[in-house]
């Protein structure tokens, strides 16, 4: 492909850079917009009222989905608080496939005392049509030696899913990267490779087009390039975008895989 926008970051506000990106030519749009908690992105995007922020959430919806393939894929990333609203809104033009809760592993220290301490982000995964593109055998979890052989009974033998690992459950547990973390780049919310380069294998093929339309730290153009797919993306901040940059030039390093998703 020679497009000019192909494997791209541009530094520039989503909804004006849409417009680059022609009408059904991405197969995943994998996203982590600002959750309206008030963070400091050097930007107001997350600081917004609630009618403004939910108003905004449905424009760039509604600019972004025309891009999709028809049998492309969306995986949005929120918290309980605008979950709810927004998946209504995706569900209206899409079909919602799976709620993904991601406990990011957050250890016990005092936290909230009026209510339970929130330690998870709430996933959507939507599609399009009936036929959409999801590889399942690019993300099973193969059992390990215990668990064969405690299912060695005669109604096991010959199970495909024992020779090949099964299929991820939706609660998905891998810690949230730390300070030290080796992945770890200088932005408030930054998401595991490990969760997003699940979502590129098992739903964009393999040069395929990723879509964020809020990159932060570059996570998922950084997961596509890792994983032999395409991406395109915007993210209003120089100052990440500059991260962006510097991750996508840096030589790729394997990454530790967290016990729970590797078998769970
Ligand atoms: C939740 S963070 C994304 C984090 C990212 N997934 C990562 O792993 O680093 C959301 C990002 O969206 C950016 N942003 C907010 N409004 C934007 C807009 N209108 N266009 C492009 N980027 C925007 C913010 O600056 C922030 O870096």
């Amino acid at each position: 492909m020679t497009e000019t926008w192909l494997n791209q970051v541009f530094c520039e506000d989503a909804l004006a850079g849409l417009a680059r990106i022609p009408d059904g030519s991405i197969d995943l749009i994998l996203t982590d917009p600002p959750y309206n908690l008030g963070k400091d992105y050097g930007n107001a995007s997350d600081q917004q009222t609630v009618d403004d922020y939910l108003l905004w959430t449905e424009q760039w919806i509604d600019a972004a989905l025309p891009k999709l393939k028809p049998n492309g894929s969306l995986y949005i990333f929120l918290t309980w608080r605008f979950s709810p609203e927004i998946f209504v809104m995706l569900k209206k033009r899409m079909t919602m496939m799976n709620e993904i809760i991601w406990d990011r592993r957050v250890p016990s220290m005092g936290g909230s005392v009026r209510s339970f301490s929130s330690v998870h982000d709430t996933i959507g995964f939507f599609v399009r049509r009936k036929d959409y593109y999801f590889d399942l055998d690019a993300v099973r979890i193969p059992y390990d030696a215990e668990t064969k052989k405690a299912r060695s009974r005669a109604i096991f033998i010959g199970a495909k899913w024992l020779e090949v690992g099964y299929n991820p459950k939706d609660l998905w547990s891998v810690s949230r990267l730390h300070r030290e973390h080796p992945e770890r780049a200088d932005h408030p919310t930054q998401k595991p490779l490990e969760i997003i380069e699940r979502m590129v294998k098992a739903s964009c093929p393999p040069d395929g087009v990723v879509l964020d339309l809020f990159m932060g730290s570059g996570t998922t153009a950084v997961a596509a390039k890792r994983c032999g797919r395409n991406y395109v993306g915007f993210e209003l901040n120089p100052e990440y975008c500059a991260i962006i940059n510097q991750r996508l030039a840096a030589p790729e390093t394997p990454i530790k895989k967290s016990r729970s998703l590797v078998n769970s």
